[in-house]
């Protein structure tokens, strides 16, 4: 039998060109990956995949129901896994508009094109932001009621709920995956991690939101990109799984172990005006996937820690490349209001 072809949207961004990587490697799959290239999207993130012929890369959005249609059917496409997302909490927050219309304008594009071309497959990429905060006890299930709190959470929301209801009114085959915070390599240095090494690495101010104490559940990428691969492969049509590590970490243990590594002083923490609306803790129950589908993630949180650090120190003109353009007019409008605490 011909090996399947899975239409990967999204798959310059960071889970996404990771999760290109894992497929070439680890399967014998055909890509299309379609992908808008937002700020957020990067060519020189799949620079060892653009070779691939297995690997086809396509600029466009998934709100483009026309391109979309075509590609399905272009390409006999038998699945579809959709990373395509505005991602950032703080730019939901600066201006929600496009988040409607990427994450649920762009969800219900390609739910309808599938389920039009009798795709196999649809798997959502969500998030457990989905489930808004928890306080200092519990984890999120597959069961807890969503309760999205930003502009960002809210579309992923959304789109969770048109992914649930294409599956229970026109049966379309769905897997949806919640997972806690990623880090690795070729993460936008707009995001906690990547941010903070970039900004230790030139002496500039590391900024601390609120009291640093909100707790993220960290998972290294490579591991999403296993649980997202088998959720896709061997799940249950209709279900939802939670992806995490067990690896809870308040922003303040996670930018002291950088400064570790970078060899820097805690003299660079910056204590700023904090988010609004910011969660307090996430932090997951992957027993689900664990149990069903024998997923468990591969590398602890301080190895990995320290391959992401080394992977930065390492991708100098990467950083510089995708924080040239408009990132610096963002870090000033974001950064220069909140002043410091
Ligand atoms: P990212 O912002 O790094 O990448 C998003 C990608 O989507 C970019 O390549 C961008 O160009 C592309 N894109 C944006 N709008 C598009 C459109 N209209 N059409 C086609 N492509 C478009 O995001 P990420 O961190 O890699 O997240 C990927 C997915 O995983 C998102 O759906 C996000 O909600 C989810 N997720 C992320 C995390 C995390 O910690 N980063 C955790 C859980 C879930
Ligand atoms: O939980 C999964 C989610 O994780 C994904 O769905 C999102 O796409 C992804 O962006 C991420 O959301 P967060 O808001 O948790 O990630 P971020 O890296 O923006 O922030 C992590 C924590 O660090 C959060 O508590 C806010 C804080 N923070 C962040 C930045 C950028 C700071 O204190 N200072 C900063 O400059």
């Amino acid at each position: 039998m011909a090996a399947p072809t899975i239409l990967v949207t999204g798959g310059a961004g960071f889970i996404g060109s990771n999760f290109i990587r894992y497929l070439l490697a680890e399967t014998d799959v055909r890509i299309v990956n379609l992908d808008a290239l937002t700020y957020a999207g990067n060519l020189a993130s799949l620079a060892d995949c653009l070779d691939s012929e297995r690997h086809l890369f396509v600029r466009g959005s998934i709100t483009s129901a026309d391109l979309v249609a075509y590609l399905l059917k272009q390409h006999a496409v038998d699945g579809i896994i959709n990373f395509a997302a505005e991602s950032h909490v703080d730019r939901s927050i600066l201006g929600p508009k496009v988040f409607v219309e990427t994450n649920v304008q762009g969800t219900l594009t390609l739910l309808s094109a599938a389920r039009e071309a009798g795709v196999r497959r649809f798997l959502q990429v969500s998030t457990d932001e989905v489930y808004g905060s928890l306080g200092d006890q519990g984890f999120f299930t597959e069961e807890t009621p969503l309760s999205p709190n930003s502009p960002y959470s809210a579309s992923k929301a959304s789109a969770d709920l048109l992914v649930r209801a294409f599956h229970h009114t026109f049966g379309l085959d769905t897997v949806t995956t919640r997972c806690s915070n990623n880090y690795g390599p070729y993460q936008f240095p707009e995001k906690l991690i990547p941010l903070i090494i970039m900004n230790a690495r030139q002496n500039k101010a590391l900024p601390v939101y609120g009291d640093g104490l909100n707790v993220r559940d960290w998972l290294y990428v490579g591991d999403h990109c296993s649980a997202i691969w088998t959720a896709f492969s061997k799940g249950r049509a209709g279900a939802v799984y939670n992806i995490g590590g067990n690896s809870e970490r308040t922003n303040l243990d996670v930018i002291r172990t950088i400064l570790q590594q970078v060899g820097k002083p805690e003299s660079l923490i910056t204590f700023v005006k904090d988010r609004p609306g910011h969660d307090r803790r996430y932090a997951i129950d992957a027993s689900r996937i664990q149990a069903e589908l024998g997923w468990r993630p591969a590398v602890d949180f301080e190895t990995a820690m320290a391959r992401t650090v080394r992977w930065y120190l390492d991708h100098q003109p990467w950083l510089d490349q995708v924080a040239s353009g408009d990132y610096q007019t963002y870090y000033q409008t974001l950064y220069g209001n909140r002043g410091r605490a």
